[in-house]
């Protein structure tokens, strides 16, 4: 396949075709096999990239400057207190940011900032995650998929339980399509994707001969899932947290759920941070507050062999290198 990445920017899984994604993904397994054998070739020496997050994160941040610095190119952060659009537009940062860096990464909340910002950046612009998009996590757990089963991508069954508007589920749902996937949203009707959203992932779907679909059911929707994925259900508003944990409760991954699938191959997969125990300070106060020991996965299953996670969180490192290298080497 030829694809050319070059001076492109990942806002969304949407905007990448089938062969652009799978192109990723194999980067990412080459670069992945390079750096385990030691023989990775420095692409980027000479580059900078500059990291904006409004919001905290640990895999992205670490996925990123890791991937820089194996590279060879150099990062600077700006955190949350370093409040970015308040005494400057975006636009302008953008122009400012696009002289200096050789690319730019961005994690806030509205699509519109990131979009913004690769429209006057003159430089490649990466979603670390919005309220709409997390394009970088998508590819991330699809190089995962790719190395926990035999069959091929647009073989598989995947089922994300929990709230099928959030931007994991959203990116998963479209990049899953792309591929040709069976995907299955598994969520209350509350939280079901907007229409539009679910009439476009269809349609994707239909070219690619894969499936989507929504549904309550829990029994059905996990049913023959190769892939089982869930999110954190808790934002940081804690308004509305009550409700959200009763309306999602039933859609928690616990061991029946896994047994549900009727595959005794089934994976648990999981973005993380994760609420399986009380061994964070959020898991200690939710179990305070609202009696419950743990929320989207059981710690059963968290640390079943079924659960592949801490492979899909090193990924991220992996997949983030292979957009660097694409879009932005030499
Ligand atoms: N899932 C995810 O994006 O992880 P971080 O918030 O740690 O970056």
């Amino acid at each position: 396949m030829s694809v050319n990445l070059r001076g492109r920017s990942v806002l969304t899984i949407d905007e990448f075709t089938q062969d652009e994604i799978r192109f990723l993904l194999q980067l990412a397994a080459d670069l992945k096999s390079q750096k385990r054998s030691g023989n990775e070739i420095p692409r980027l020496r000479g580059k900078n990239i500059v990291l904006l997050f409004e919001k905290e994160s640990t895999r992205t941040r670490t996925g990123f400057e890791v991937a820089a610095y194996d590279q060879g190119a150099h990062v600077t952060y700006f955190g949350p207190s370093d409040h970015i659009g308040r005494r400057e537009s975006i636009k302008d940062t953008a122009r400012v940011l696009g002289r200096i860096y050789d690319a730019i990464e961005y994690r806030g909340r509205a699509q519109s900032a990131v979009a913004e910002l690769a429209a006057h950046a003159s430089v490649p612009v990466f979603n670390g995650l919005t309220d709409e998009a997390h394009p970088t996590l998508a590819l991330a757990d699809f190089l995962t998929m790719r190395e926990f089963t035999a069959k091929p991508l647009s073989e598989l069954t995947v089922a994300f339980l929990g709230d099928g508007r959030n931007s994991v589920a959203r990116s998963l749902a479209v990049g899953a399509a792309k591929l040709g996937m069976d995907l299955r949203i598994v969520s209350p009707p509350i939280f079901w994707p907007a229409t539009p959203f679910v009439e476009h992932v269809k349609s994707q779907a239909r070219i690619s001969g894969g499936q989507f679909t929504v549904v309550e059911h829990v029994g059905a929707g996990v049913l023959g899932a190769d892939f089982l994925y869930t999110a954190p259900w808790l934002g940081e508003e804690e308004a509305g947290w009550a409700e959200r944990i009763r309306l999602l409760a039933p859609f928690g991954i616990r061991t029946n759920v896994v047994e549900a699938t009727e595959n005794p191959h089934t994976k648990f997969m999981h973005c993380l941070p994760a609420c399986h125990d009380r061994n964070s300070e959020v898991g200690a106060r939710i179990a305070k507050q609202f009696g419950v020991e743990c929320m989207e996965v059981s710690d059963a299953v968290f640390e079943s062999k079924a659960s592949i996670v801490f492979d899909q969180a090193e990924n991220r490192m992996h997949t983030i290198k292979a957009i660097l290298v694409a879009t932005i080497a030499g």
